[in-house]
């Protein structure tokens, strides 16, 4: 892998900068700036190399349309703020981008270009798109990890037709994450949770070999729950997974993993709501399942208490409610009183449970927090990322 710090001769060159903006929006209000203050080390970095910087980078899922409430907007008037110069944002279609105009008359060095996955041929790791992309710089730098599991456009196919290299967040995230999971001590115990049900639960089940325990709480759990029979009303929910739900369980029962999920839940009739707390059968058909229960939050501070290790990724409920925001205030308190004697190594990972963390001031209270979500849980699978086996 060749490292973006190793170079020289940057000046006036074009580097196509790949970031993971997708910070955690309401109302697009950004709730929490991390991601955006993780890759000042690059823009500072290549600011000073007198390169122009090509930002791209995703926000949500607007499934290959454009999508007004997904707008890199907010996120290039953050990073305008915080590094006190005007940033430009091409709304213009990539196709319709010329390499020579894109600087042109500026006297500032950052462009951001809109919402990529606003493309369909993103996700599909489409040449041609790939290639049009490689026409508008010079260099490529990935400094995105948390979006290196995705085989797309902008992360993959686009080292095939420029210089490629590792930016500086990506490089210290890979060796941050080297180091922990190559110093783990047992009991393991791995948290996951969250509302990407079809990007984790594929993974559980690679898991399952390499810790003693398993925790899905959040809207991952909402599957196990309705596969177990029990009522889930208007919760969300992944269709077709049995198959997959099987196999967690078959393969468990190889293992000396237990897999936990809530055994109480506290519900709202919408997100605004207030919490109930109710009992798994009691969930009525118009509720929407946002938190776990009291006795599911003893039974994981139990756990904790006998872990070595913790690896969290995912909330445990709708934490941008305070109302539900209990499970994970609960973990959190747990994690950081056993932190604080020294007595566990924690980790946390994602987006959102960066935000929850933030939240609660508790940053400082983890042994290490990578911004990466589902990347980070397949690099604990032991997967080869894909945007990173493209830079090697
Ligand atoms: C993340 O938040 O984990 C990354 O931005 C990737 O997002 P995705 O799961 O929508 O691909």
């Amino acid at each position: 892998m060749k490292y973006i710090k190793d170079q020289e001769n940057l000046k006036d060159k074009i580097i196509l900068l790949r970031l993971d903006l997708n910070v955690p929006l309401k109302n697009r209000v950004i709730i929490d700036e991390t991601r955006i203050n993780k890759i000042l080390p690059i823009i500072n970095f290549l600011l000073k190399k007198k390169s122009k910087i090509l930002i791209i980078s995703h926000i949500g899922r607007p499934n290959g349309k454009i999508n007004n409430d997904l707008t890199l907007k907010p996120v290039c008037e953050n990073l305008e703020r915080k590094t006190n110069q005007k940033i430009k944002l091409i709304k213009e279609n990539i196709y319709k981008i010329k390499k020579e105009e894109i600087f042109k008359n500026l006297k500032n060095q950052i462009v951001f270009l809109e919402n990529i996955r606003f493309y369909k041929e993103e996700e599909n790791n489409d040449i041609n798109f790939s290639k049009h992309l490689a026409k508008l710089a010079d260099i490529f730098v990935n400094d995105a990890f948390s979006c290196s599991h995705r085989a797309h456009s902008s992360v993959t196919k686009i080292t095939k037709f420029l210089p490629s290299f590792a930016g500086l967040q990506l490089e210290t995230e890979i060796s941050a994450l080297k180091k922990v999971t190559s110093e783990i001590k047992k009991p393991v115990t791995c948290i996951v949770g969250g509302s990407k049900i079809s990007t984790k639960i594929g993974l559980i089940k690679n898991l399952i070999p390499k810790f003693d325990n398993i925790i899905i709480v959040g809207a991952m759990a909402n599957n196990i729950l309705s596969y177990k029979g029990n009522p889930i009303g208007r919760s969300l929910k992944e269709t077709d997974c049995k198959l997959v739900i099987d196999d967690i369980f078959e393969t468990a029962k190889n293992y000396s993993c237990s897999i936990n999920y809530p055994e109480d839940v506290a519900v709202g009739k919408n997100m605004d709501d207030k919490a109930i707390i109710k009992e798994l059968n009691e969930v009525s058909n118009d509720d929407v399942i946002l938190d776990i229960g009291p006795r599911t939050i003893e039974r994981i501070k139990n756990i904790i208490e006998k872990s070595k290790t913790v690896l969290w990724n995912g909330p445990a409920g709708y934490f941008e409610n305070p109302n539900f925001a209990n499970g994970c205030y609960q973990i959190t308190k747990k994690i950081i009183e056993k932190n604080r004697k020294n007595l566990i190594y924690s980790i946390a990972g994602g987006g959102d449970t960066i935000a929850v963390l933030n939240k609660m001031k508790a940053v400082n209270d983890f042994n290490f927090v990578s911004t990466a979500g589902g990347a980070f849980l397949e690099y604990l699978e032991g997967k080869e990322l894909p945007g990173i086996k493209a830079l090697d």
